[in-house]
C-alpha cells in the first residue's frame, strides 16, 4: 500500500502549529468571544450546570480574574482559561483555582487545551504563586503535574477528582473554598 493510502487512524486532525496558535491575556474587546468559546465548550460537556460564562464574567466583575488567557487562531478566539484565588481554612496564602477551561468544540484534542494550560500555570508561577488546584478528570490534569493531595480538601467532590501542583513552601492542609463568582447562575 503507498503511503499516501495508509489509514491515519490515530492521527490528529489539526495541530497547533499548523493553526498558528497564539496565547496572549485578554483584553476588553476579547469578553463577547470568550463568552462564546466557553458556551459552545460546554454545550455537551459532562458535569456541568452550563453556569461557566457566568462564572468567567463574574470573576472578571470582582476583579479576581488573577489570569484569563486566550488562544487565538487565525484572528478567532479558540480557547480561554481563567485562573482565580481560592481561600485554604488553614489561612495559607497564594493559592488560586484553575477553570473554567475552555476550547471551541471542533478543535478540541488537537492539543490547544494543552498549551493554554501550560502557558497558564507558567504564568501563575511566574507571579509568585505557591500553588494551583482544580477540579476534573487526573486522566488529562496530571500530565501538567496535577495530583490528588488528601491534606487539601474541596467538599462534596470525589477526592480523586480533586487535584493540586505545588510551586513553592510547604503543602497547606485544610478545605479550600473558590471565589463567590463560582455560585454565579446569570
Ligand atoms: C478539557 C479541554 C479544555 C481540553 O482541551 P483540548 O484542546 O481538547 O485538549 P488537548 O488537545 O490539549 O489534549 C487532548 C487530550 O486530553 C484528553 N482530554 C480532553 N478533555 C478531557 C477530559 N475532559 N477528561 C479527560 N481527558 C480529556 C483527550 O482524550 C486527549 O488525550 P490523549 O492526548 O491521551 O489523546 C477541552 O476538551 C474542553 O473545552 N472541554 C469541554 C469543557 C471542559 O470540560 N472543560 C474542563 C472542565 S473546567
Amino acid at each position: 500500500m503507498p503511503l499516501s493510502a495508509a489509514p491515519v487512524v490515530g492521527v490528529r486532525p489539526q495541530s497547533e502549529n499548523f493553526m498558528n496558535l497564539k496565547i496572549r491575556n485578554e483584553d476588553k474587546g476579547d469578553i463577547d468571544a470568550i463568552e462564546k468559546v466557553t458556551i459552545e465548550a460546554f454545550l455537551n460537556a459532562p458535569h456541568t450546570d452550563h453556569t461557566e460564562q457566568y462564572i468567567v464574567r463574574e470573576l472578571r466583575n470582582s476583579d479576581a480574574l488573577s489570569i484569563s488567557l486566550i488562544a487565538e487562531s487565525q484572528g478567532q478566539i479558540v480557547g480561554h482559561v481563567a485562573i482565580s484565588p481560592v481561600t485554604i481554612s488553614d489561612g495559607e496564602e497564594g493559592w488560586f483555582g484553575l477553570g473554567p477551561i475552555s476550547v471551541s468544540p471542533n478543535i478540541q484534542r488537537s492539543g490547544v487545551g494543552s498549551k493554554l494550560m501550560r502557558s497558564a500555570l507558567e504564568a501563575l508561577k511566574d507571579s509568585g504563586a505557591s500553588g494551583c488546584v482544580l477540579l476534573g478528570d487526573p486522566a488529562y490534569y496530571s500530565r501538567f503535574g496535577f495530583q490528588p493531595e488528601s491534606c487539601l480538601v474541596l467538599a462534596d467532590v470525589p477526592p480523586e477528582y480533586f487535584q493540586a501542583i505545588q510551586f513553592s513552601g510547604a503543602l497547606p492542609s485544610g478545605m479550600v473554598t473558590y471565589h463567590e463568582a463560582f455560585n454565579a447562575k446569570a
